[in-house]
């Protein structure tokens, strides 16, 4: 393992945006059948041809499904101990770039995975699995996806819109969902997304699909699986300093992975780590918009296989 040393970025957690002028929001476009922002696909040849290594390690996930929650976990468990220091200095989405991205002005995903000192190199990334740059199958590269129920998904994403100015305009919540229905989303479909990669996990076996209502249920258990797929064996101690690093009040407190850092986002419309509970949806589905709601699931989610738990 190399030392960890990228520049550690500079904070500003009461950026008052209210001050700033904010550039547009952008807008969804077809994308080989996918919505996107452009933000996603302005370097899409770069990333079609990023060189995955055997040891990389993708975490694959629908946007809100816990992706921030088990980047830290997986850092943790590989570099907790061995470079503290980066625990302090550097912010979890610096630790573990979010491949496809390229915002104005700061350097793209891609480039920082590139430029990752560690071994293994984790990187994040939000792509349908028929986008993801075919070196990770060539390399074999391991790959662990986080699945989370359309319900809590489509409210934690309706939040996540209102607060970061980098993505489309959510509107209301009623036209929110039904956008959410019809995969009019950034990285679209949800229904697409979740079954596409529970496909591939029928032919790829180095592909670990967990979910976060398991997460949510018993977050040491998962930790134990995650590390029987990683063939990683760390000490009762160590396991317990990572499973009480990545509980949703640490992850709130901690600057380095609450995403109080990142200047397109206003946690004062929606902080990034806002609730963490699996049922919130029951807080903003009202019945006329969950019947028809399920109606169409059924219809969508037909692989009796693949089943996501609304309640714990
Ligand atoms: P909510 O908006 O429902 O609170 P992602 O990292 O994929 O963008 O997912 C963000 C969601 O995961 C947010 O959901 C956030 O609160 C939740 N989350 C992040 N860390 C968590 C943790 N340690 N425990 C529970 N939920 C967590």
């Amino acid at each position: 393992m190399q030392h960890y040393s990228m520049t550690p970025s500079t904070f500003d957690q009461d950026l008052d945006m209210s001050q700033m002028e904010l550039p547009p929001r952008p807008t969804l476009f077809d994308f080989h059948g996918v919505s996107m922002i452009k933000h996603v696909t302005e370097n899409w040849d770069s990333i079609q041809n990023f060189k995955a290594r055997p040891d990389d390690i993708l975490i694959a996930t629908y946007p809100k499904a816990g992706t921030t929650w088990v980047s830290y976990i997986l850092d943790l468990l590989y570099f907790g101990q061995t470079f503290p220091e980066r625990q302090a200095s550097i912010p979890i989405h610096e630790r573990v770039p979010f491949l496809e991205i390229s915002a104005p002005s700061r350097p793209s995903g891609k480039d920082l995975a590139d430029q990752l000192p560690t071994t293994p190199r984790l990187i994040k990334t939000h792509l349908p699995v028929q986008f993801v740059p075919k070196s990770f199958w060539e390399q074999n590269s391991r790959i662990i996806y986080v699945a989370r129920n359309a319900k809590d998904s489509a409210v934690s994403y309706f939040h996540f819109n209102r607060m970061n100015i980098t993505q489309p305009e959510p509107g209301d919540w009623s036209t929110f969902l039904k956008d959410f229905m019809e995969g009019k989303m950034v990285f679209g479909s949800w229904y697409d997304h979740v079954n596409g990669w529970w496909e591939k996990k029928q032919t790829y076996s180095n592909l670990h699909y967990m979910f976060y209502e398991d997460l949510i249920e018993d977050c040491g258990r998962e930790i134990d699986r995650l590390c029987s797929f990683l063939g990683l064996s760390p000490s009762a101690e160590e396991k317990e300093r990572v499973t009480n690093g990545v509980t949703f009040d640490n992850m709130k407190a901690n600057k380095m992975t609450n995403y109080s850092s990142v200047p397109v986002m206003n946690h004062r419309v929606s902080p990034f780590m806002r609730k963490g509970k699996v049922g919130d949806w029951k807080n903003h589905f009202t019945v006329a918009q969950d019947e028809p709601f399920e109606e169409d699931y059924k219809q969508k989610m037909k692989n009796p296989t693949l089943k996501f738990r609304t309640e714990v």
